[in-house]
């Protein structure tokens, strides 16, 4: 298949290309589009056919349900039912933007989309193109990350175009998407709002508006790593770089002491090693190649850059791959839950 690329201005999207990813869509075909968390990759969420070939062109399994992407409150209540009252509150707090709600569903979308469940996730992206290409196709949007099954999130058009070139119909290319890391889901099923994945939006911006959230026993990290997470796509391997990646924590002095140590064995053993540092950090290593996430004080640069840093780290052909902690005060739990699930859990303390 030729795989349509069509370069927009990510702020004012010229309407014309616009309406032939529109037109793709309401064919049936696939578009992959940027959101101001991820590239997504879309299908017509109503039509069960174009969410089995986003599974197909993903290389993903089909229990792993799609988010559908609208673009008014009034598209959530139309495929829901029971809508408890925090649905409108968190929405009219955190949309259009990094924010997908788990809500119980109504016949509207199909169980190809939702992986078999009867809840939904839905999200209203605030990205100019994302937003035009919802209105423009008069489509809801099923979308998961662009990126081939279990590679790291897409951010930019050059990483959609590597994994899905010739097996989608369409690449809007919109330049790098803003914040770098996928959208934080909250089920408004249970009792409690929960937190599936971290995110920009984190719990206490959650709590503000809605008082307890409750986060997903199975995504707390490194000790709770046999309580299976509830959002199935939290349960597979994935961002993982080809590489073993290792995280290194503790005072920095011997987080960097202990990498130069790993990395001198590994370059030793005659082993290709990469390193992820920071702009503060990344004279201090000695042997390897050492690619910088960002600067130490800039929390959100680091998120920006963590998956095109790991698929960096394939580029090069890192065999191993050491990589500092970045457990920031706002967005670190977004951050450390990607870098943990990309090094499979493996943490070297110092
Ligand atoms: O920022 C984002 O959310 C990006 C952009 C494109 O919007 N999308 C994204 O989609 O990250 P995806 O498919 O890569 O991740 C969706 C996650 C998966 O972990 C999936 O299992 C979970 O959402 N999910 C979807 N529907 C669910 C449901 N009904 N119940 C529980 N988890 C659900
Ligand atoms: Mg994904």
């Amino acid at each position: 298949m030729n795989t349509q690329i069509l370069k927009v201005d990510p702020k004012h999207p010229e309407i014309e290309k616009i309406r032939i990813a529109a037109d793709i869509l309401k064919n049936g075909g696939l578009v992959a589009f940027p959101t101001e968390t991820v590239y997504g990759l879309g299908g017509n969420a109503e039509d069960s056919g174009a969410s089995k070939a986003i599974y197909a062109a993903k290389g993903r399994p089909s229990d792993n349900p799609l988010i559908v992407h609208i673009c008014d409150y009034s598209q959530l209540e139309h495929i829901s039912k029971n809508l408890p009252p925090e649905a409108k509150k968190l929405s009219d707090a955190f949309w259009p933007g990094p924010m997908t709600l788990i809500v119980n569903k109504n016949e509207v979308i199909p169980h190809e989309t939702t992986g078999g469940l009867d809840t939904v996730a839905v999200r209203f992206p605030s990205h100019p193109v994302a937003n035009a290409l919802i209105r423009e196709s008069g489509c809801m949007i099923a979308a998961p990350s662009a990126n081939t099954s279990g590679r790291p999130s897409p951010t930019k058009a050059e990483h959609v175009i590597h994994d899905l070139n010739g097996k989608i119909d369409a690449i809007i290319d919109g330049g790098p998407v803003q914040i770098g890391l996928e959208s934080t889901i909250v089920d408004l099923t249970e009792e409690v709002p929960t937190i599936l994945r971290p995110g920009y939006i984190n719990k206490q911006m959650l709590e503000s508006v809605v008082g307890e959230v409750k986060v997903d026993p199975g995504i707390l990290g490194t000790e709770n790593v046999h309580v299976r997470p509830k959002a199935p796509g939290m349960r597979y391997k994935h961002y993982a770089p080809k590489g073993d990646l290792k995280i290194v924590s503790g005072e920095d002095d011997k987080v960097i002491a202990k990498i130069n140590e790993l990395a001198r064995e590994g370059a030793e053993a005659g082993k290709k090693v990469g390193i992820i540092a920071t702009e503060e950090t990344k004279g201090l290593y000695h042997n390897g190649t050492v690619i910088s996430i960002g600067d130490r004080t800039d929390e959100y640069q680091i998120a920006h850059n963590l998956f095109d840093v790991l698929r960096r780290m394939d580029e090069i052909g890192a065999e191993v791959i050491y990589s500092e902690e970045f457990s920031t005060p706002k967005i670190g739990n977004a951050i450390m839950n990607r870098l943990l699930k990309a090094a499979a859990h493996q943490v070297i303390e110092v």
